[in-house]
This record gives structure tokens, C-alpha cells and sequence, in this order.
């Protein structure tokens, strides 16, 4: 079986995110029938919809073909007060239009959120959710990821040095593999 294309979308546009690293520790550690890529979101003009011609701003199509094109969806983000950072709504806001060609719509996904905080990012991870059901998104609901305490996971060189959570992290990927095959790699 050939490998399942995963586009990783990283809620964080900081250099040295928690969020980027953990999503590097995951396509690291992921198995060969996945192949994961970070599909970056930080260039996306804001969504508007007067923008909305035959020719939308070049970024919002390269992203529209890269999301097209791929099998399954990871979202890795941080909480922004309490819900997901504007950079990642606007991307989804971009992917989802013109209506009905949005680009989201039934591939199968999964979400992890990362905080330094105690509450492992919660309301982000479930306010992307609510999002997700808009742009008919099939998101696996279980094993949640809530990572928590980030700045305590992670070596100087950014690599993930907490063996609990990459033994979590292995787990939720083989939940993810079993989640992309039963709900279809759809294109
Ligand atoms: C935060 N942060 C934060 N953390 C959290 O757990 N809950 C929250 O509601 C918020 N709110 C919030 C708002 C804004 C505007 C910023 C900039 C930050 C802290 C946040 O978790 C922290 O900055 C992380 O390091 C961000 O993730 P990356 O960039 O490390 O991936």
C-alpha cells in the first residue's frame, strides 16, 4: 500500500514554537505509510472576500492545490486566548472557499494542541473542532492530545526528549493511521 500524504498545519508562526517542534518530533517518529509535511500558513493574505476573483492572491491558490492534493490532515496548534490563533482560522477560512470547492471538506484529520501552560491548550483543541465540523471536516475524536508543560519537553537542539510523550505521540499516530483508512483518503 502506498503511503497516505498528511498535510501538518502548525497553529504557531513563532521560530521556535513549541507547537512547530512537537510536529517535527511527530513526523519524525511517524511510520512509513504516513508521509507527513508541514504545509505552512503564515503567508496567507487575510481572508476577504472581495479578494475572491478568477485571480485570488497567488498564496491563498498554492495552499487551496497543496491541501487538495493530500490524504489526511494533523493540526498542531497553540491556545490564543482561550481558542485557536487567528493565523490558523484564516487558513482555514481560505481553504474552505469559494463555496462549496473548500478544499478541507471530508478528508479525515486529527488534532494536537501544545501549551507551556498546565491545561494542554484544551479550548484551542476544541474550538478548532467546532471549526473543523464547519468545513466538514471528519476529526477523530479519540485519543485526544493535550500536551501540556511544553517547555519541560524538549532538548536545547528542539528534539523531544520526554519518552512518555512519545510513547503517547506513537500510540495517537496508530490511532490516526486506523482513522485516515476507515474514513477514506478522500480527494
Ligand atoms: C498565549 N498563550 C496561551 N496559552 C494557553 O495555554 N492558553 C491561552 O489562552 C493563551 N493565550 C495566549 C494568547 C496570546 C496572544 C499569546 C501570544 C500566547 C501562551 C502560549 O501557549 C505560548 O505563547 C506558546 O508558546 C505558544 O505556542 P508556540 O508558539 O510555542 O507554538
Amino acid at each position: 500500500m502506498s503511503a497516505r500524504n498528511v498535510a501538518v498545519i502548525v497553529g504557531s508562526l513563532r521560530k521556535e514554537s513549541f507547537n512547530r517542534k512537537l510536529a517535527n518530533a511527530v513526523i519524525a517518529i511517524a511510520p512509513d505509510t504516513l508521509a507527513m509535511t508541514i504545509v505552512p500558513i503564515g503567508d496567507l493574505p487575510l481572508y476577504n472576500q472581495d479578494l475572491e476573483t478568477e485571480s485570488p492572491p497567488v498564496q491563498w491558490t498554492a495552499f487551496r492545490d497543496a491541501i487538495r492534493g493530500v490524504d489526511a490532515l494533523l493540526f498542531v496548534t497553540p491556545e490564543y486566548n482561550r481558542s485557536l490563533p487567528g493565523g490558523l482560522k484564516n487558513a482555514i477560512d481560505v481553504g474552505s472557499r469559494p463555496s462549496g470547492k473548500g478544499v478541507w471538506s471530508r478528508k479525515p484529520a486529527a488534532v494536537i494542541s501544545v501549551t507551556p501552560g498546565a491545561l494542554g491548550a484544551m479550548a484551542a483543541n476544541l474550538a478548532l473542532r467546532q471549526t473543523l465540523v464547519a468545513v466538514n471536516v471528519a476529526t477523530m475524536a479519540g485519543p485526544e492530545a493535550f500536551i501540556g508543560q511544553a517547555g519541560t519537553l524538549f532538548g536545547d537542539d528542539g528534539k523531544l526528549t520526554n519518552e512518555s510523550t512519545v510513547d503517547f505521540l506513537r500510540k495517537f499516530l496508530q490511532a490516526f493511521e486506523h482513522w485516515i483508512e476507515r474514513n477514506g483518503a478522500q480527494r
